[in-house]
């Protein structure tokens, strides 16, 4: 009989759900601290303990996703350096259990020990260091950290854990050395029963968590050599590099909180970037070699070495680089792809300056390559354009907006403001320049513009609608788009070049989705304006303003870039697509030979729902789980993908967080490796891993489970629909691209 099961039956135990907790009552020469989603609910800190816990019904709301006890006596073993004893089971995020195990000398109790978990020092960890593994987020909003360490081991994720100890072997002698497990519970599946390894292994919960040198995001190859020592970080590890790579140095030093660069290589173990002709073909090509003495970051360009200091960074414990030990090993990368994206739009919900820099962070933080700026639409215009003063004077505010979606949305009261200045831009561009981040502006023509033309009415086709007099406070398809006017195309022209005036990237988006024929349709003035063009239907006059936008933009030097609509019309030269509707628009955009982006709306619109429930906050569109996201798959001859960020329903940094992570780190990882999806599984280990990175860098994102309670919106009407609804409403919007 286990030892919980005897406990239980005499009364000693509670069990929920298959997760056995010590009661108070005659326990107390048992265990230990407990801790519920790491908030600690009661502690025990000795064998003979007075304040022997008691959980009183109803406070242990167990839901089956996380429990942890540790034994509470290793408080007082806490001077003694590296007590192995008390570090409780802690599956799921380090061996650490297991180690303890590995240390009463038994075997490792996982049969999935690869190389990566052979590399983790057996035995070697400290309580500090388990405790510091452990302890993420939950821990922290609890405030509970590493002053929590004497009194038990709290971790993020946890499933159900329950250790007990023999109390033989509680004695006060036997605490510095190796306390033996009697009996480990991980999710209801006793893993170590009588003291000796079950061979269960309970679901996914058993096997260690990588290392983080073994869990890059995206994935990078690696050769690890456990056998030749280790480089430790420490805070006076010197950064060397030339001049060229300076900045990249400096911002090393500030993600490992390690000292200045400097330009000599000490005597020191140091870190060393460099640009170097032997690494890769890719120009982001990177090496990362360790050394127990030395770390070398070569890439082919300055790019290069960006990107292999960003993996650098990733080799590191991700709440504390400093102390970290790398093993001697090398890691090296190149992308798929050229382009690798995220689009924002702040057109819906204006984001500060501040925001926009912290994305590009993360960005760059996912070796992405490209930020897409929707700088304008119906509800917002969020840029200057000299000439056109009414356009941020107007345009850029609106005095309510929609809640929710579908036919019980509602419309609430409240400001919403904000452009940005160009010198904002202009200094936007060159902080994503030195995180080699390209920033990509787009500007929504003809359709889109309702808040332009709360502006300038006189640019719509005012003989059939009422003038515009607010940026629109709804959303959905809006039918105003301008007039086909000579006005409207230098109105077009004046926004083009003020973004050509500020930023210096190749790439000018001109819009394109969505614009409705309503209008021209019903315009008297339309109508006789087309047939002076010569334009024999309403469908030509999209491609006619097309023509002359591209036209100017390629006049500016740059490429156009434009939503994959402009492909029911000739394509000029000197257009790159963003194929948003399936796999026919990126198919006819390959066929015709144009340069095209693929952010495919099933797998890439990171607004849509991260899951098929009543939990996820406003869903409007098809479930889009990260698993989906993962299968994100861009053809070969594409430029690139980027993932589309619509924020109708994300007003707030946080919400934006959200709908973002960690789907987007599935993308980036798509988008970095190219070619066919490989196993979730392999990307989900990793995954582990960088949600704590997303943690430290104080990502909102949503937990793989699920939204946290503070995290949905209940009350707010929404409008899901299924996969397959979604795919026939694209497959009726490309029909006339089918061949
Ligand atoms: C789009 O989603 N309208 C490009």
């Amino acid at each position: 009989m286990l030892l919980s099961e005897r406990l239980a039956s005499e009364g000693r135990v509670r069990v929920y759900r298959g997760v056995s907790v010590v009661d108070g009552t005659g326990a107390e020469r048992y265990v230990a601290d407990v801790a519920v989603e790491g908030a600690r609910v009661a502690a025990i800190s000795r064998t003979d303990a007075t304040d022997a816990f008691d959980v009183p019904p109803g406070t242990v709301e167990i839901d089956g996703t996380a429990l942890v006890l540790a034994p509470g006596l290793i408080a007082e073993d806490a001077a003694g350096g590296s007590p192995l004893v008390g570090v409780t089971t802690v599956s799921g995020v380090h061996a650490a259990s297991v180690m303890n195990v590995a240390a009463s000398g038994s075997a490792h109790g996982s049969a999935q020990g690869s190389d990566a978990r052979a590399a983790v020092p057996r035995g070697g960890l400290s309580l500090e260091d388990a405790v510091r593994l452990v302890s993420a987020e939950p821990a922290a909003r609890l405030g509970l950290d590493l002053g929590d360490a004497p009194r038990g081991v709290i971790r993020a994720g946890a499933i159900a854990d329950l250790v007990l100890f023999d109390p033989t072997e509680l004695a006060p002698e036997r605490l510095r050395t190796d306390l033996a497990p009697v009996e480990v519970l991980v999710a209801g599946v006793p893993v170590v029963a009588d003291g000796a390894l079950t061979g269960s292994q309970p679901g996914r919960m058993l096997p260690a968590s990588l290392p983080p040198y073994l869990a890059t995001v995206p994935a990078v190859q690696h050769e690890v050599y456990s056998d030749r020592g280790m480089f430790t970080l420490r805070a006076d590890t010197p950064i060397v590099a030339d001049a060229e790579l300076t900045g990249i140095a400096r911002q090393l030093g500030d993600w490992l909180q390690v000292g200045a660069e400097g330009s000599d290589a000490s005597q020191r173990p140091s870190i060393t970037l460099r640009v170097s002709d032997d690494v890769s073909d890719d120009r982001e090509g990177f090496r990362i070699t360790v050394a127990p003495t030395l770390v070398e970051v070569a890439g082919a360009t300055p790019e290069g070495v960006f990107r292999g200091a960003v993996t650098l960074r990733q080799l590191c414990t991700p709440e504390s680089p400093v102390g970290s030990e790398l093993p001697a090993g090398t890691w090296t990368g190149a992308p798929a792809f050229g382009w690798r994206g995220a689009m924002l739009d702040v057109a819906r919900h204006f984001r500060p300056v501040d925001d926009v820099r912290r994305l590009i962070d993360l960005l760059a933080a996912h070796h992405l390559n490209v930020l897409h700026l929707h700088l304008t639409d119906d509800q917002g215009w969020r840029f200057e354009v000299p000439g056109y003063p009414r356009l941020t004077e107007i345009g850029a505010v609106r005095e309510a907006t929609q809640l929710g979606h579908g036919p019980q949305a509602t419309v609430q009261p409240g400001r919403h403001e904000g452009f940005y200045t160009a010198d904002e831009l202009r200094g936007l561009v060159a902080y994503a320049a030195e995180r080699f981040v390209t920033l990509v502006p787009e500007v929504e023509l003809p359709g889109h513009v309702q808040a332009a033309l709360a502006a300038y009415p006189e640019l719509g086709n005012t003989d059939v609608s009422e003038p515009a007099t607010s940026a629109w406070e709804r959303f959905g398809i809006n039918h105003r788009t301008l007039a086909p006017t000579q006005a409207a195309l230098d109105f077009g022209y004046a926004a083009i070049d003020a973004l050509c005036g500020i930023f210096d990237c190749e790439w000018v988006g001109i819009g394109g989705d969505e614009v409705s024929t309503q209008e021209w349709t019903a315009s008297a003035a339309a109508q006789e304006r087309m047939l002076q063009l010569g334009l024999t239907s309403v469908h030509e006059v999209q491609p006619w303003f097309t023509r002359a936008f591209v036209a100017h933009v390629r006049a500016r030097g740059r490429t156009a870039l434009a939503w994959d609509e402009v492909l029911e019309g000739d394509v000029p030269d000197g257009v790159r697509l963003l194929a948003w509707r399936g796999p026919v628009a990126m198919a006819e955009a390959l066929r015709r030979g144009i340069p095209v982006i693929g952010c495919p709306d099933l797998e890439a619109y990171l607004d849509y729902p991260q899951a098929d429930t009543v939990d996820e906050p406003i869903r409007v569109g098809p479930p889009l789980p990260i698993e989906r996201a993962y299968t994100l798959r861009i053809p070969d001859g594409a430029v690139g993908g980027q993932a589309n960020v619509w924020t109708e329903h994300l007003p707030t940094r946080d919400r934006v967080d959200f709908a973002m992570f960690p789907r987007l780190s599935a993308i980036a990882e798509r988008l970095w490796l190219g070619g066919e999806p490989g196993s979730f599984d392999d990307f989900a280990e990793r995954l582990d891993v960088h949600l704590r990175r997303l943690a430290a860098a104080g990502v909102q994102y949503r937990p793989l489970d699920g939204p946290r309670p503070d995290q949905r919106r209940p009350g707010v009407p929404g409008k899901p629909m299924s996969i397959e609804q979604r795919t026939e409403i694209v497959d009726e919007l490309v029909a006339g691209l089918r061949r």
